[in-house]
């Protein structure tokens, strides 16, 4: 089998290739893609090393599954370029994650929607991703009808150049302040939360907090789903944390919600300690944490929930995706 690994330099594809060592055989032949600045560059898997190419249409050959995290305007570009090759693709990107012919795709949610057929497979938003996780197995006991998550993401999330960002504005110390000016966001983030995460669209509301709206609807099968969310960006490293407060159809049991989300694979209910994007770091599993019934109802659950935004909020998920297909 040939696997091609589509931005193989950056945060999500570094992840992807540590993952695809340990959920593939060491007899994958595997292909890396990156940028032109990149082209040369040795990455080893399975300490083999493997020289990266760089994406352009005379390099694309036959592969049976293509992992993409290179951006959308690449995925674009290059996606049917891959699939008329014969390639499935996971798309780590936004761009088609709304087409209805394309399956978006939370592994252990909804993987089973995947067929021979579905040629190009979205990997949702990375903090949507970590919070349905825990919705799923309270929707299917309680009914979900409503949500108001309020997020806090982390700076990995926006990619390697914000990263370096965060790093250098940590060494600034007290030197850092509100004027910064070499800053990767409008503000710094280094000590610093900024109460906007992703760019404003046209409602007023950022995409960030749009992909909350239409990729829960999508993933969970809740068309009518009301949601209104606030993204905020943190000076976290890694680790997106999620506040929700859940309205159902039915009286929540917080005994029940325990019990029914430490049986989702995947989901681990911390309520002795308290899990914070540290604790997540590295981790598969998502975690949740404050199960309080609501104030005003009894079919309020609120909760908090962090997973790691590079594995089951990108990699991870991307690589179970890829797993699940090899199977088909
Ligand atoms: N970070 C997250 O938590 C997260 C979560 C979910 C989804 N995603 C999505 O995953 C994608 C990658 O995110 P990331 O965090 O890994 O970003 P990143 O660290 O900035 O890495 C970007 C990757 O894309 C490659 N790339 C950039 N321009 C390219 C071009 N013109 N041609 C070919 N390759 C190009 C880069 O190659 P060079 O090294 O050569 O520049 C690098 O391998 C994005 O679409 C992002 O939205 C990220």
């Amino acid at each position: 089998m040939k696997i091609a690994i589509v931005g193989a330099t950056g945060l999500v594809g570094t992840n992807i290739i540590n993952l695809c060592e340990q959920y593939f055989d060491v007899g994958i032949e595997y292909s890396l893609f990156a940028s032109k600045s990149s082209e040369g560059k040795k990455i080893k898997i399975n300490d083999k090393e493997l020289t990266v190419k760089e994406l352009n249409k005379e390099n694309i050959g036959e592969y049976n599954i293509s992992l993409f995290s290179a951006g959308g305007e690449r995925s674009k570009e290059y996606a049917t370029n891959f699939i008329d090759n014969g390639s499935f693709v996971i798309d780590n990107s936004s761009v088609f994650r709304m087409n209805d012919e394309v399956p978006l795709v939370v592994y252990g949610i909804n993987e089973n929607i995947i067929t021979k057929e579905s040629k190009l497979i979205s990997n949702p938003n990375c903090t949507t991703m970590g919070l349905v996780m825990a919705l799923k197995p309270l929707h299917d006991r309680y009914t979900l009808s409503s949500m108001t998550p309020v997020a806090y993401q982390a700076v990995s999330g926006s990619g390697s150049e914000a990263i370096k960002s965060l790093e250098k504005e940590n060494l600034l110390g007290d030197k850092l302040d509100a004027n910064y000016q070499q800053a990767y966001y409008t503000n710094p983030i280094a000590r610093n939360v900024i109460p906007l995460a992703g760019s404003l669209t046209d409602n007023g509301y950022s995409d960030e907090e749009m992909k909350f709206v239409h990729e829960s609807r999508k993933i969970l099968s809740i068309p009518d789903l009301v949601v209104e969310p606030s993204n905020a960006r943190v000076g976290v490293r890694t680790g997106h944390g999620t506040f929700c407060s859940a309205v159902f159809e039915n009286e929540v049991d917080l005994e029940e919600c325990t019990d029914l989300l430490n049986n989702f694979e995947g989901v681990e209910v911390w309520n002795d300690s308290l899990p914070t994007p540290i604790d997540v770091e590295g981790k598969d599993e998502v975690l949740v944490s404050r199960l309080r019934q609501g104030l005003s109802s009894k079919n309020i659950l609120n909760f908090w929930v962090v997973s790691d935004n590079l594995l089951k909020g990108a990699a991870l998920n991307a690589v179970q995706i890829a797993k699940f297909v090899e199977k088909l």
